[in-house]
């Protein structure tokens, strides 16, 4: 057989809301949603809060920097691991939690990173050889845990590609 059929699949847990998580992963949730209200987001509205438990148990948060130059905007995702990446990079990230505030739409729903953004949480997972936890909310509902953050992003691109 010349041709093959090939399947990606991606498990995740649905919680009906945090009150279903354990206390850590509730709590890192909350601070997601504090934090978001520190975003500086005035062009888009929409402010989104980062939050990581790193492996020695420190919490480290990010938002959402935008510019009166459009595409300079950071979303907070990426602004967490540059943060990470500076203050802590030794440590690797077990769980970042992220979640927004918006007058926009109703916020009871959880939002995933961008691409960009899943591209960069790749390199962070892969450059500590060990999954990258996301739990994903909005302002309240439904909490999505996403196990390894390559689920999201099925063949990204990696060092290995450059040899490297
Ligand atoms: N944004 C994030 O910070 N993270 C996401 O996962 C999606 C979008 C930001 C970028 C921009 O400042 C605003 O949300 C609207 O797109």
């Amino acid at each position: 057989m010349s041709v093959q059929e090939a399947i990606i699949q991606t498990t995740y847990k649905v919680y009906a809301d945090d009150t279903f998580l354990d206390l850590v992963d509730r709590d890192l949730i909350n601070k997601a949603r504090s934090v978001a209200l520190k975003a500086y987001a005035p062009y888009s509205g929409f402010n989104v809060g980062a939050v990581a438990l790193m492996d020695n148990g420190a919490i480290i948060s990010g938002t959402n920097q935008e510019n009166a130059s459009y595409p300079i905007g950071l979303c907070a995702e990426r602004v967490l691991l540059a943060a990470v990446s500076s203050i802590a990079m030794d440590q690797k990230i077990l769980t970042m939690a992220i979640s927004y505030q918006t007058n926009l739409v109703k916020s009871d729903k959880p939002v995933a990173p961008c691409g960009i953004c899943r591209q960069s949480l790749v390199e962070f997972e892969n450059r500590f050889d060990s999954p990258l936890r996301l739990l994903l909310s909005g302002s309240s509902g439904e909490v999505y845990e996403i196990s390894s953050v390559s689920d999201l992003l099925p063949f990204s691109f990696k060092s290995e590609n450059l040899g490297k």
